[in-house]
């Protein structure tokens, strides 16, 4: 993977000077000065609509911020001690794909606070990330979003829908197969690390899948200091027959209401292995006293209908969450392996102008492609950025984006491509960010 730092790419200049022609300065943040940091935090925090941080928030968000590039908006003539009035942070993550991985640039942090809404601010921002991001040659970018409306206007697009389960253990029952492991119980710390652990070996079995930090993992075993939630979360692993670790869960325990008994949260649930998937989703389901279980950010095909006695104890509400947006075609292209023989023509339109294109694409089943532009050619398939992106791990077929009246061509090509861009399993995004 690259070693490319976000933080040594200065700002794009496009946005920089639309932003000045509305008195407003667009820098980025120095961490390593934490009144700066502090401020562009406290902007954050505020922007999306959270209290105030104390002291001790402060300093352990600093350490993840200090490994991102943030940028603030001032307005003209701001001091170090004012807070900006809009925030945005990106970093250039692996992303898993078919295949292999590539560079990711992910953003993160959007907001812009309340008295310098809807001036054009976030537009400006985004762009400029994307202009960033594009010149310092990362191929993709990608972000989770606060609402599903934002991001499409940007050539976004959902690539990595998951599923948010809820099971009634007592309908469901048990009906899966056993396995030789054991189930251990483990402290916070311990629990942060094999958290971030596993999550390291497993992200690489699905599209979609970005690398963790420090923080996340801190968060999820309730080490964060602003966690109402802390002292009620647990944490289990499953060790093989061999001794190794190969899934680790972490949950919280409540009473369910209504006198449903006690609902088991899922906090992060993963698994390298089948056998620890199976054991840790038994482990939950049976739990004495529980009568509900939860899960958010499953992916969609998670075998855990096929665990249960009764699949209708089992409720499954699939949403977008893994945003992505290809800064680079035949980059993105040629980097993931395909799952048939293909060989077509593909136009790309693409509002911003940062990818548009024709290019012949043509694979052979399992290997990566070869990607060549093709300017002169007749397409037989054209599509917007955002539709090649939803489409580009096997999350979305390029056959339902095409029934939704998204892609163009040629059936027969169509069908093709799709069929092609499949992946056997669906790509998981297990975080937010
Ligand atoms: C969402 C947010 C960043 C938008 O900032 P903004 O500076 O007001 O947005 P802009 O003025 O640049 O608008 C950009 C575009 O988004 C649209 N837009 C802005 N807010 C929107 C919203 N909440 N829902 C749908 N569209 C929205 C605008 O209409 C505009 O469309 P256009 O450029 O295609 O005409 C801001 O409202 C905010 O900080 N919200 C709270 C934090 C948050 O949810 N952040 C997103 C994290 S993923």
């Amino acid at each position: 993977m690259s070693s490319l730092d976000a933080r040594e790419i200065p700002v794009d200049p496009v946005s920089a000077q639309r932003l000045e022609a509305i008195g407003l300065a667009y820098r980025l943040i120095d961490t390593e000065d934490s009144t700066a940091a502090d401020a562009f935090l406290r902007a954050e925090t505020r922007g999306f609509l959270d209290p105030e941080p104390n002291d001790e928030l402060l300093e352990f968000e600093r350490a993840t911020i200090s490994a991102r590039r943030n940028t603030g908006v001032f307005p003209a003539g701001a001091g170090r001690t004012d807070l900006p009035v809009a925030t945005v942070n990106s970093w250039v993550t692996p992303l898993t794909v078919p295949g292999g991985e590539i560079d990711m640039w992910a953003i993160s942090a959007v907001t812009v606070s309340g008295t310098h809404r809807r001036m054009g601010i976030a537009r400006a921002m985004l762009e400029g990330e994307l202009r960033a991001a594009a010149a310092a040659g990362v191929p993709v970018a990608g972000l989770t979003a606060s609402e599903a409306t934002l991001y499409e206007r940007y050539g976004f697009a959902v690539a990595v829908p998951v599923m948010r389960v809820r099971v009634k253990t007592r309908r469901a029952g048990w009906g899966g197969s056993a396995t030789a492991g054991r189930i251990e119980y483990l402290e916070r710390p311990r629990l942060a690390s094999d958290l971030g652990a596993i999550h390291e070996r497993a992200r690489l079995q699905r599209g979609g899948q970005i690398a963790g930090w420090p923080a996340r993992w801190e968060r999820m075993a309730g080490l964060a200091p602003n966690d109402t939630k802390a002292s009620s979360v647990r944490g289990v692993r499953y060790i093989d027959e061999d001794g190794t670790t190969r899934g680790v869960l972490a949950y919280t325990l409540a009473e369910a209401g209504q006198s449903e008994g006690i609902e088991l949260s899922v906090r992060h649930l993963t698994a390298e292995t089948p056998d620890a998937l199976r054991a840790l989703w038994r482990f939950a389901v049976q739990h004495d006293l529980v009568t509900i279980v939860t899960a958010e950010l499953r992916p969609v095909d998670d075998p855990l209908p096929l665990l249960v006695a009764d699949q209708r104890g089992v409720e499954q509400t699939v949403h977008d969450h893994g945003w992505l947006r290809i800064l680079d075609v035949p980059a993105v292209l040629s980097a993931r392996t395909f799952a048939t023989d293909v060989d077509v023509v593909v136009t790309v339109t693409d509002p911003l102008d940062l990818a548009a294109g024709t290019w012949r694409l043509k694979a052979v089943a399992g290997e990566r492609a070869s990607v060549e532009a093709a300017p002169e050619a007749a397409a037989d398939i054209t599509l917007g950025i955002a539709e090649l992106s939803a489409a580009i791990l096997g999350g979305v077929a390029l056959t339902r984006l095409a029934d939704a009246g998204r892609v163009h061509g040629d059936a027969s090509h169509i069908d093709a491509l799709s069929g092609a861009l499949r992946a056997e399993r669906m790509p998981h995004l297990a975080i937010w960010f």
